[in-house]
């Protein structure tokens, strides 16, 4: 019996881009591929990427294990929400029953992201943090967070390698950073994170600095590449690092703050988003009207939009051969066109 893949997530940026390559991705074969959707007509689109469309609560354990057990899934990839880890936990029980029924190996993935291996998260930045070193388990369980939110964002991809191998699951904590590039999927196709910046410089005319740090970036297309890698190499049974070796940072390398604000505040001022394309730091007053503008405390805002992150990829390309087509950059070339995307498709 091949294996049954379920993928959470698929009307979102990064799990619709997902889907979108799966079929050009030439996979080893499996059995069936399903897709968690919420409503009858995500249930229609889904179809398109070959998908069996499985609608289902992921926050209720009955209706987790009954479509994880009775459709004998063998692996997930979740890409929802990281946070809190309620979902996961039902997810890795049911496969855990799989697992007993069949006899056969499972394999959960949680997406995590790349926030939480950064200073915002207390995460070392003295010096590069590869995602493959032999002590990042303990690194994370050490790391102190400022923010109870990362906290439990954290405390989830700790949940997820400690139970899963309770259970004897293979676990992946797969890593995506600040992802750009128009979304390839039926749904969403603009990223969580890009549009933080718009939207906080629309609302106060202006882009302001909330961090000199440097974060980790990568192209759409190379984070949809690591996810299929990695999935190539589960289907063919090679079992790629996993558990307490198996995060996988998705990432071409990393950029300047001041540069990504200067390329996106260039962007905005040739749409007279904002009045002046020079960026200044922000104060107090600042960071709260631009959380207003985001929906958040003032106090979240330099998590949004700021952190210094070493974290260095460096198992993809090892255990994978996953290379990046996109330099980091690339980001800072393409911020134009992203610019005007977002400002085209915007819906807050
Ligand atoms: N985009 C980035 O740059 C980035 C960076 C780092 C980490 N990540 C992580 O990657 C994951 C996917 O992010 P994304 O950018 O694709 O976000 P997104 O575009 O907002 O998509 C979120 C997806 O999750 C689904 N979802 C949300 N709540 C759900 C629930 N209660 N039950 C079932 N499905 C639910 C949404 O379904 P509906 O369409 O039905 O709402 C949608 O398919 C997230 O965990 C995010 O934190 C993303």
């Amino acid at each position: 019996m091949s294996h049954n893949i379920l993928v959470t997530g698929g009307s979102g940026y990064v799990g619709g881009s997902l889907l979108a390559r799966w079929k050009e991705a030439n996979l080893p074969a499996y059995n069936k591929l399903f897709a968690l959707v919420r409503t009858p007509k995500q249930a229609e689109s889904i179809k398109q990427y070959g998908a069996e469309p499985l609608i289902f609560d992921a926050y209720n354990e009955g209706e987790v294990r009954a479509a994880v057990v009775d459709n004998n899934i063998t692996i997930v990839y979740h890409l929802i929400a990281p946070r809190p880890h309620v979902s996961q936990s039902y997810f890795i029980k049911a496969m855990a029953e799989v697992k007993k029924n069949t006899g056969r190996d499972v394999y959960f993935l949680h997406t995590s992201g790349a926030k939480m291996f950064s200073s915002h998260a207390g995460a070392p930045t003295d010096k590069p943090l590869l995602d493959s070193d032999p002590n990042l388990y303990e690194i994370q369980k050490g790391q102190k967070p400022h923010f109870p939110l990362m906290q439990e964002a954290l405390d989830a991809n700790n949940f997820v390698i400690e139970e899963a191998e309770k259970h004897g699951i293979h676990s992946y904590v797969f890593v995506p950073c600040i992802v750009y590039g128009k979304g390839e999927g039926f749904g969403n196709q603009i990223s969580i994170q890009t549009v933080a910046i718009v939207r906080a410089a629309e609302a106060l005319k202006r882009v302001y600095r909330v961090d000199a740090g440097r974060p980790v970036v990568c192209h759409i297309r190379d984070n949809t590449n690591l996810y299929l890698d990695l999935l190539r190499k589960i289907l063919t049974g090679e079992n790629p690092g996993s558990g307490k070796n198996g995060y996988y940072l998705a990432a071409s390398g990393s950029v300047a703050w001041d540069d990504l604000y200067a390329a996106m505040a260039s962007a905005l001022a040739k749409r007279n988003v904002i009045d002046n394309d020079t960026v200044v730091s922000a104060n107090e007053q600042n960071l709260e009207a631009m959380g207003k503008g985001l929906g958040c405390p003032g106090a979240l805002v330099p998590v949004m939009l700021g952190g210094n992150c070493t974290f260095t990829a460096d198992r993809g390309s090892k255990e994978l051969g996953w290379k990046p087509l996109y330099k980091p950059e690339h980001i800072l070339e393409y911020a134009d066109a992203e610019v005007d995307f977002i400002l085209r498709n915007k819906n807050w």
